[in-house]
């Protein structure tokens, strides 16, 4: 017989054409369970509403759990015949339970707040899922801190070598982004359980039946949406998950930059761990942080995910228009993405060796102290302005002579202005310049030990 749902008023069956155009089991299949479950829910109101018996709802039930257990094994699949993944699955239901049963669980209900339905459930068990990842991410970077509180390192502007810093504080610095990604997937979690259930194609249901109910059945905390409209053709929390993976990505390849760029022979900050680099199949010495390239690529991807989408959704008139199938790939392959990469990435950070020596070595070159002896300066009681300048004059006659600030002579520093005494020495080492910016959020050593206490709190909350 006709698997499509909407045969009926139709002479012909749809072109071969429109009908592998239209397909889309082939990637909705993979909300099948989410599918059975809201079944399972409409046959439960269905029977409240008096329009199932209590010994109907038995066998419905029943019925939804033999073709849940054939799909998990994959005894039952759809086929592209079925066009979709709700029409597959009530041919597997009318095939178990015949016409006369199977046939019932439709009414009241459209594919239209169905799709809209589970979409919210499989995104919001995604985003635990990535979230959990995320953590995992962060606690390699806490331990990655943790294990080198004491390590100074070039901190950079424009890439350039700018002030040290401690490199737990420049490895926490990841981590804070990170915990706002977690936060956002918490708040779209609170924002997405509501359920869209009962909003039928669009006007809701003349049936009596209680979307509340179902909302209560399928885990969504916040109930049933306000409108029915709304709740089928909305989907800015698509494209609110879209944008969270897709920052999730960024952030991951700001870090990713970074351990590329800290792996060269120039830098030699790291060295990657074998089991998480690759070879080259023709340079034998080759070493290469793929897993970094990797994560740098696919946040392109990401990105290109949330903006087609956004594309697709913009001018789209109400209520429900096929337009809105084309939601689904992007955001099941940014979960798909983001959950190979992040375990690969958690894996790569936890067994990086980091070069201490190379760091402190480079920490202060550039002139990095510059600013240490402005600092200075003003706590003798110069105007920064003049201290700038004079520090300014410090590194001209560095480059000069080509030497580091700490070598300049006592007479040298004297010449260039007579606030220069030799106690200014006491600023030119690195640990002395760290230890002295020791304000909240500062690179202190001490200051960096409460920053770590605190998001070590936020994680074991998060
Ligand atoms: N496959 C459709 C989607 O992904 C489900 C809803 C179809 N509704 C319809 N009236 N054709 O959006």
């Amino acid at each position: 017989s006709d698997v499509r749902l909407w045969g009926a008023r139709f002479a012909d069956g749809p072109a071969e054409a429109l009908a592998k155009l239209s397909a889309s089991v082939h990637f909705d299949w993979r909300l099948a369970p989410y599918d059975i479950a809201g079944s399972r829910a409409h046959a439960r109101v269905l029977n409240k509403a008096g329009l199932l018996t209590e010994d109907e709802l038995k066998r419905m039930i029943a019925g939804l759990d033999r073709l849940e257990a054939d799909v998990a094994d994959g005894s039952f699949t759809g086929t592209i015949a079925d066009e979709d993944v709700h029409t597959a699955l009530e041919r597997g239901l009318l095939e178990r339970l015949g016409p006369d049963l199977g046939g019932k669980l439709r009414a009241g209900r459209s594919r239209n707040d169905q799709i809209a339905t589970l979409f919210r459930m499989y995104l919001r068990d995604h985003a635990r899922i990535i979230g959990g990842l995320v953590a995992e991410l962060q606690d390699a970077l806490v331990g990655l801190a943790e294990a080198h509180p004491d390590v100074a390192m070039p901190g950079r502007t424009h890439l350039q070598h700018a002030q040290p810093v401690l490199f737990a504080h420049h490895v926490l610095a990841h981590v804070q982004p990170l915990s706002r990604d977690a936060e956002r997937l918490r708040q779209w979690d609170e924002r997405t359980a509501v359920s869209p259930y009962g909003s039928g194609a669009l006007a809701g249901s003349s049936l009596g039946l209680d979307p509340e109910a179902v909302a209560a059945d399928l885990g969504f905390e916040r109930g049933s949406v306000a409108n029915s409209i709304d709740g089928t053709a909305s989907r800015d929390f698509v494209a609110e998950f879209a944008f969270i993976t897709a920052m999730i990505g960024i952030n991951l390849s700001r870090i990713a930059e970074e351990i590329i760029i800290w792996n060269t022979k120039e830098f030699s900050f790291v060295t990657l761990h074998d089991a998480f680099s690759t070879g080259s199949s023709i340079m034998p010495q080759k070493k290469n942080p793929d897993i970094a390239e990797l994560a740098r690529g696919k946040s392109g991807r990401l990105i290109g995910n949330l903006t087609g989408l956004m594309a697709t959704l913009k001018a789209l008139p109400l209520a429900y228009n096929r337009d809105l199938q084309e939601d689904k790939e992007p955001v099941f392959d940014s979960c798909d993405q983001l959950e190979v990469l992040l375990p690969a990435f958690t894996g790569m950070m936890a067994t990086l060796t980091v070069n201490r020596e190379r760091m402190e070595e480079l920490a202060p070159a550039g002139f990095s102290l510059a600013t240490d002896i402005a600092e200075w300066l003003v706590k003798q009681g110069v105007p920064f302005r003049v201290a700038h300048e004079v520090a300014g004059e410090c590194v001209k006659e560095c480059e000069r002579h080509g030497i580091e600030l700490d070598e300049l002579t006592d007479e040298q520093f004297a010449k260039i202005s007579e606030h220069l005494t030799p106690e200014v020495r006491s600023v030119l080492d690195v640990a002395g310049a760290l230890a002295s910016r020791d304000g909240r959020g500062g690179t202190a050593p001490s200051a960096v030990a409460v920053q770590l206490a605190e998001v070590k709190a936020d994680l074991a909350t998060q």
